[in-house]
């Protein structure tokens, strides 16, 4: 029988050379246990057969099971195309079947939601950036913070992802007849609109949003890509693409962060948008480049480091000191619901994170330069600027401390996660309990992706690679091209 005092030893033995790590033995049992939840989560909340959403048609995703308090029983276009993104890279991973018919089902239903006429207009007309609709797929007429312009972009990419798995199998006529005319609806929406204010993704501030700008641009550069790929082309893709790559580079401010709006809101511009936008900008074959913000890049680790320091007013935060993880909201300000953290912002962290160690361990060196210095420091203290290849001590050290501040951010989402393992939107900021919508498909969702980078588990390339290029001048320019009911539904 080891004695206490043996225990104690062996801990220390055990944490001593790791310090700084967070006890990764209880994280590896957390997310173990936490995957089967979260994927029955988010199909939980799947129509038609969605054991929680009763009523919502095929496909269509349902933000929460709630109802009231707050009434999350609709379908937003945001949060089911990422839902989707993640569901479409757990297919391409594990190969399940019943995956892919749900993929079909989504693709085959926003085909429906496009032609849907609501207060944003028609297919033609603006309502592609309608942000929700009710679960039967009827439009939802009430006063809302309209349009959403990243929700075209997002479908996009996650018709993309599908259609490069397609292509990559030689399934050429499923793209071209099904996918295209959906993804070529909401790429002539970009190209035409993208330029345009609009609500941003947390639907409250009017005006230009970084999320939105990063997942326009990635639209744009893919789905030029595949079209291409099919014979076709996407000229409008081709010209606007760079302009919103001009304009992403505009919202930098020297401080070193990511303005998340262009808008007259009073607030910092700090906020998670530009996490989350790293982390779905992330291309494993674009290295640290910081036109695109990739998560390595020194742009994209400085603006972390401040907006992670913004949060450490919480009062679940205090005595955390600087350099380690902590619980992360939508924006320090927020209001909404009290203004609480939320898990997916805090997952979307660790994410960027798991894809910066990744990308330097690809590309076999880490780059430090005066933006990214402040961040270097806070995990290794003697971080300087230079380039450190993959066989020198400073690598290693820097790689496994990124690691474990990555799993510091887990490491507070399994603790605030409550013993049913189910993922609310936010947890309190005095007591880490679960609040707002339960079960959120999103949160489900955000922690899969944050588990699959952990786990090595990279989405595909997109092409940011050959997207680097800005232009010297910016201009907020508009290329309008065809709409099209997409009627072909008949998966061959
Ligand atoms: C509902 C939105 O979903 C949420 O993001 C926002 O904060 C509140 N409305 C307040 O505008
Ligand atoms: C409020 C969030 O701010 C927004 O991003 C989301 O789309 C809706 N809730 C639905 O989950």
């Amino acid at each position: 029988m080891p004695s206490k005092m043996y225990l104690g030893l062996l801990a220390s033995v055990l944490v001593l050379p790791a310090l700084g790590q967070s006890n990764s033995t209880g994280l590896d049992a957390y997310l173990e246990a936490e995957e089967p939840i979260a994927i029955a989560g988010v199909l939980a909340n799947i129509g038609s057969s969605g054991s929680k959403v009763e009523g919502a048609a095929d496909g269509i995703v349902v933000a929460s099971p709630s109802k009231s308090d707050p009434d999350y029983f609709y379908t937003w276009t945001r949060d089911a195309s990422l839902t989707f993104k993640a569901i479409i890279e757990r297919f391409i991973d594990t190969g399940d079947a019943e995956l892919e018919t749900l993929i079909r089902s989504f693709i085959t239903g926003q085909a429906a939601l496009q032609g849907v006429e609501n207060p944003s207009g028609g297919l033609a007309t603006g309502g592609l950036a309608e942000p929700k609709f009710h679960v039967d797929m009827s439009a939802f007429t009430e006063a809302w913070g309209r349009p959403q312009r990243d929700g075209p972009a997002l479908r996009a990419t996650a018709g993309v992802a599908y259609a490069r798995y397609l292509l990559e199998k030689g399934d050429t006529a499923n793209v071209k007849d099904i996918i295209w005319p959906v993804v070529n609806n909401d790429l002539s929406y970009v190209s035409e609109y993208w330029s345009q204010q609009g609500f941003d993704l947390w639907e409250e501030v009017q005006g230009i949003s970084f999320f939105t700008l990063i997942s326009q641009h990635r639209a744009l550069v893919e789905g030029s890509a595949l079209a291409a790929e099919i014979g076709l082309d996407c000229p409008n893709c081709d010209s606007q693409a760079p302009q919103i790559r001009c304009k992403i580079q505009s919202l930098w401010q020297d401080e070193g962060f990511m303005l998340s709006d262009v808008a007259n809101n009073g607030r910092t511009g700090k906020g998670t948008n530009t996490v989350i936008a790293s982390i779905h900008s992330f291309d494993p074959a674009a290295g640290c480049d910081d036109a695109t913000f990739q998560p390595c890049s020194s742009k994209a680790l400085s603006n972390l480091k401040l907006v992670v320091d913004s949060f450490r007013t919480y009062e679940i935060n205090s005595g955390i000191p600087e350099g380690e993880a902590v619980a992360l909201g939508r924006y320090i300000e927020d209001v909404y619901m009290g203004g609480h953290p939320w898990y997916l912002t805090t997952t979307a962290a660790a994410e960027q994170l798991y894809y910066a160690v990744a990308t330097w361990t690809k590309v076999g060196s880490i780059t430090i330069d005066d933006v990214s210095l402040a961040f270097f420091k806070d995990v290794y203290a003697d971080a300087a600027a230079g380039d450190y290849a993959a066989d020198s001590e400073e690598f290693t050290a820097i790689t496994t401390a990124v690691t474990a501040l990555a799993d510091g951010f887990l490491a507070v989402v399994m603790e605030y996660t409550p013993e049913d393992g189910s993922l609310a939107e936010q947890f309190g900021k005095s007591d880490g309990k679960p609040l707002s919508a339960k079960d959120l498909t999103w949160s489900y969702a955000a922690l899969l992706t944050a588990k699959a980078a952990r786990d090595g588990k990279l989405p595909a390339s997109w092409g940011a690679d050959k997207a680097t290029d800005v232009p010297t001048a910016c201009e907020d320019s508009s290329a309008t091209g065809a709409y099209a009911t997409a009627t072909n539904t008949a998966w061959a």
